[in-house]
């Protein structure tokens, strides 16, 4: 077993360091609070490969593994989670799900565009009574012939009034139940699709968050992804690697955390020495090293599966639950160490823990990952 990164990986970790405290801090503070979507920063990092990570370079991406994929995420969500998640949306939820199971059409259209980050992509399950019940779709796609009719209501969708092509997964044979639903490409701009009002955020307020209309929405057929009643395996499958990127971003925001609170601990001083010479603090930092560190394996472990072509469901739904509590939980501590400064927007630890909290609630809740592993552990 070899824990060591490769050379390779290594520059690749650091070519996303050297992006994301660059680039990405000196806006960070701004965009959080005026909820400004990270427009050229999306370009730059489609120029630097970040948008199509794991995509065959025929088609526009970089055609990395999933470990480079984690690596670049934890660094992005270092410090700003809001751009990371538009780039696990784009990458695992939508460039993945059009390489994997789309038509070589598709790939021609879309992917060669999403994987170098023209094009932006959503991924739309969710609805306001189908979050974590996915089977229980309401919105419908009718087959008419050459095309389908989709009607119905999306939220909280990543990116959704700044995609240019959405997946959307929709019902099309109810009495069929998870096997009649099928997912589908919807370009922006398509005549009955309305994005609604912008969601005002607790955290990622940098991102895009929308809920989406669907009237009398005219899909080509050649725009179904997969065969007729594979859209719930689809989402399943999609998802279960959109954890794992979702993993790592908990992971970042906390090594994030960690980092800047045990720089402050180490500057800071009270009772006439650093505070981190006091053991309140300094066990406070052990219990986060170490949680971080645990995360970081089941992480590393997921992807790796996922680049060995092993079943990565469970491995992805355990690293998401966890690293995602470590999220929570260490950046409550990061503030605490910070003190009154924690609470003050310009030391950056307040926003990491505002951004943990979706890591326990987006692309399933962590209640979701204990089915998922539970399911796993009873069926073994
Ligand atoms: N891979 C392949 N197939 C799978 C699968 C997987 N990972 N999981 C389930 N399936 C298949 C099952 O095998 C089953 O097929 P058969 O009928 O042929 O046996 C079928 O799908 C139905 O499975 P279940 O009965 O297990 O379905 P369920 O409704 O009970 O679902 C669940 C299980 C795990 C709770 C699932 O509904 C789930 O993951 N829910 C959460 C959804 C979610 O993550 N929502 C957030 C969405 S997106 C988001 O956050 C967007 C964003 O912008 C960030």
């Amino acid at each position: 077993m070899n824990f060591k990164l490769s050379e390779e990986h290594i520059m690749i970790r650091d070519a996303a360091r050297d992006f994301a405290r660059t680039e990405l801090l000196p806006g960070v503070i701004e965009r959080d609070e005026k909820q400004h979507f990270p427009d050229d920063l999306v370009k730059k990092m489609g120029h630097l490969g970040f948008m199509g990570i794991m995509v065959d370079p025929k088609y526009g991406g970089s055609g990395m593994d999933a470990i480079s994929y984690v690596l670049i995420m934890e660094e992005l969500s270092k410090i700003d989670a809001s751009a990371s998640v538009i780039v696990s949306v784009n990458n695992s939820l939508v460039c993945y799900g059009l390489e994997t199971y789309g038509t070589e059409e598709q790939k021609e259209k879309y992917l060669t565009k999403l994987a170098t980050g023209e094009f932006i992509g959503a991924f739309c399950l969710s609805e306001p009574e189908a979050g974590s019940d996915a089977t229980s779709q309401k919105t419908t796609a009718i087959d008419k012939g050459d095309h389908y009719l989709i009607n119905g209501t999306k939220n909280w969708i990543t990116s959704g009034g700044r995609a240019d092509v959405y997946i959307v997964i929709a019902q099309t044979d109810k009495d069929k139940g998870s096997h009649g639903i099928n997912a589908f490409l919807v370009e922006k701009g398509t005549e009955g699709f309305h994005v609604g009002p912008k969601e005002d955020k607790l955290g990622i307020r940098g991102s895009d968050t929308h809920t989406l209309q669907f009237n009398d929405v005219k899909v080509p057929k050649e725009n179904r992804i997969g065969v007729n009643g594979s859209g719930f395996r689809f989402a399943m499958k999609t998802l279960s690697g959109g954890r794992i990127g979702i993993a790592a971003q908990a992971l970042g925001i906390a090594s994030g955390a960690y980092e800047l609170a045990l720089k402050y601990s180490k500057e800071r001083k009270a009772f006439g020495t650093e505070i981190c010479n006091h053991q309140a603090i300094a066990f406070k930092l052990a219990d986060m090293a170490t949680d971080i560190e645990a995360a970081r394996h089941l992480v590393m472990k997921a992807a790796w599966e996922k680049d060995q072509g092993l079943s990565y469901d469970y491995s992805s739904a355990m690293a998401k639950l966890y690293a995602s509590k470590v999220a929570m939980e260490h950046t409550v501590e990061a503030v605490q160490i910070h003190g009154g400064n924690g609470f003050v927007k310009e030391y950056h630890v307040e926003r990491l823990m505002r951004d943990a909290k979706i890591t326990q609630i987006y692309e399933g809740t962590s209640e979701i990952q204990k089915i998922v592993i539970s399911r796993s552990l009873l069926r073994d």
